[in-house]
């Protein structure tokens, strides 16, 4: 099945008003035309007004890098899923692992985040991966499995539909060290296997995003993978040349 790739910026603790307005203004220009592949930029929140005005008359789509489980009330420094929905934000980053390792956050803590995102109608990216330790213990799948079905015991496998995984290896995140494509292709092989054991129909709908040290030199040879749909990407991210590769190499490996 051919699965429509989405190229995503996660800009993490990064920017300004006037970044955001020159990076999106940036994107516009490079990506007019490209057609091939679902764009999405995750500005710090502070930035969506500013980014959403930006955004005005371009099919980039926005997005958050978190999220929290309660709707409104007394829950200082929140941010509900109805404030992102109300500045058009639509995919949602839960389960990166700096939120894992920073805040805390679990595997049970991140299904009620994608919960809510889906209660919303807004789309989960939920990232998942193992740390350099674990790789090198052999628990990458076992790592991944276990995040994935925290979603799952929670929600049933039908929550996958419509929804984005990012394989992030704590490794490859922002060290310049990327996954190999060939390594990236045998989590990304697993990590939708595992789905397929349950529903080979959501299985084969669900965008896998590969993250971790994508770059413009890089990104084309990853995405030849068949089970590699697209990237999440961090510090790449921040310069439009540079992203705007990166999506060029995923519309037209996909197309
Ligand atoms: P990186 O970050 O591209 O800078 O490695 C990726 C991410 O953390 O989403």
């Amino acid at each position: 099945m051919a699965r429509r790739p989405l190229v995503m910026g996660n800009w993490k603790l990064n920017g300004s008003k006037a970044f955001t307005r020159e990076l999106i203004a940036g994107l516009k220009s490079e990506l007019k035309g490209v057609e091939d592949c679902d764009v999405a930029i995750a500005p710090p929140v502070m930035y969506l007004a500013e980014a959403e005005s930006a955004l005005a008359g371009s099919a980039i789509v926005l997005g958050a890098q978190n999220v929290d489980v309660n709707v409104q009330g007394a829950f200082t420094g929140d941010i509900s899923t109805a404030m992102l929905k109300d500045f058009g934000a639509k995919y949602i980053i839960i389960g990166h692992s700096e939120r894992r390792t920073y805040h805390k956050e679990s595997d049970e803590f991140i299904a009620k985040k994608f919960a809510a995102l889906k209660e919303a109608g807004l789309v989960p990216v939920l990232c998942i991966g193992e740390s350099e330790a674990e790789n090198e213990a052999g628990k990458t799948e076992e790592v991944c499995a276990r995040q994935i079905d925290a979603v799952i015991n929670a929600l049933g496998v039908e929550a996958f539909n419509g929804a984005v995984i990012a394989y992030e290896p704590i490794w490859a995140i922002g060290t310049g060290k990327s996954a190999t494509p060939a390594q990236a292709q045998a989590v990304h092989a697993f990590i939708r296997a595992h789905i397929a054991a349950k529903s080979q129909a959501v299985a084969d709908q669900v965008i896998i995003q590969y993250g971790g040290s994508v770059n413009d030199a890089n990104a084309a040879e990853l995405f030849t993978q068949p089970d590699i749909d697209g990237a999440l990407v961090g510090g790449a991210s921040l310069k439009a040349p540079a992203f705007a590769a990166i999506v060029k190499a995923a519309a037209q490996a996909k197309a």
